[in-house]
């Protein structure tokens, strides 16, 4: 399996939390490679537009205003297999579903609020890497 580069977010609720650093942590721990970061705060707009593949959901409002609530952590992670290797890491949506070491396992507070959100395949990573990032950020 190539190198591959996936698209991270670290949550409002984990941000709140302080838990950064730990979640980076559990991204180095499985081989991933941090090659962008940056700490912000989301617009409504902003927010509206990234999920919009959600906005048909009912939960697609209190999901916008969850992830403004507070700064997020944006990041691009690098590796082999970087996609599945990453939603390993991270686990089911629902922490009630996902597996003992995981992320949202060990921090995640509801399927709302759950920590971590990664691209679920390379098309999506791409877009959601350009949609924060330009090339001059990335450093491998
Ligand atoms: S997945 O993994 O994309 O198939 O998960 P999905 O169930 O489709 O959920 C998509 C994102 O919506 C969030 N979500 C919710 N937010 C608030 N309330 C409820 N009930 C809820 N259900 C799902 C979920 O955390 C996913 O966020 P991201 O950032 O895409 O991981």
């Amino acid at each position: 399996m190539a190198i591959q580069r996936t698209f991270s977010i670290i949550k409002p609720d984990a941000t709140k939390r302080n838990l950064t650093g730990k979640i980076a942590a559990k991204f180095e721990d499985a081989g991933l490679r941090i090659v962008a970061s940056k700490r912000i705060q989301m617009t409504l707009a902003q927010a509206q537009q990234f999920y919009g593949v959600h906005s048909e959901r009912p939960f697609f409002g209190e999901l916008c205003e969850f992830m403004i609530s507070e700064p997020i952590v944006v990041q691009v992670l690098e590796g082999e297999d970087a996609i599945a290797k990453n939603r390993e890491v991270m686990g089911a949506t629902n922490p009630a579903d996902a597996a003992d070491g995981t992320i949202r396992k060990e921090f995640a507070l509801s399927i709302g609020e759950n920590s971590v959100h990664g691209s679920d395949a390379p098309e999506t990573a791409a877009e959601e890497i350009a949609f924060f990032f330009s090339g001059l950020e990335l450093v491998g």
